[in-house]
């Protein structure tokens, strides 16, 4: 487990889907259901990471590992606990668990026009790498693929 101030990391349970997915209406256009979650979780390559600020659950990134090769596919923070450091926590945490996995190279698509996700990842070394266009839904929007590359 890390710890950031107040802030901790560890691994995401069943018990904090409900949150979970109350966080995910508040950040999303196309919210994660409950049963999204719930498969996300029984996933033996899955790497699904909870922030809580005490007990109150108030940041998530959901990752695979396949091969060598990870993919981050959810992150979202509570909208009244962002600019805290949270989301780093999370990366910064999954980037380690991913790594020791095995992971060199770790993927992630993001709205093209999510600056401050881009900006984020962009800290942690991500790169964009290309663009899938139309990738997303409500609005139709293109993903930029980013890439972090292995360490020297
Ligand atoms: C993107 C998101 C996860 C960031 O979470 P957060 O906990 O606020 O991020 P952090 O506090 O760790 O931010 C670290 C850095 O990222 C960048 N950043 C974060 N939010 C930003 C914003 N709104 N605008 C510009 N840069 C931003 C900044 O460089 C920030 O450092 P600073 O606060 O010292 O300036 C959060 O805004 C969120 O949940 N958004 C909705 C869901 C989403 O977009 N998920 C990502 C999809 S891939």
């Amino acid at each position: 487990m890390e710890e950031v101030g107040e802030i901790t990391v560890s691994v995401m349970t069943e018990e904090d889907i409900p949150d979970a997915v109350q966080i995910e209406r508040m950040s999303c256009s196309t919210p994660w259901s409950e049963a999204l979650f719930f498969g996300e979780l029984k996933n033996p390559r899955s790497v699904s990471r909870a922030a809580r600020l005490g007990r109150l659950l108030v940041g998530y990134l959901c990752a695979n590992l396949v091969a060598d090769e990870g993919h981050i596919h959810n992150l979202a923070v509570h909208p009244e606990f962002r600019r805290l450091g949270v989301a780093s926590a999370l990366i910064e945490d999954a980037i380690s668990i991913l790594r020791d996995g095995g992971a060199r190279f770790i993927y992630l698509e993001v709205r093209d026009s999510n600056e401050a996700a881009r900006q984020l990842y962009g800290r942690f070394g991500f790169e964009v790498i290309g663009m899938r266009k139309d990738y997303y839904q409500s609005p139709v929007e293109h993903a930029a693929i980013m890439l972090l590359k292995p360490g020297p």
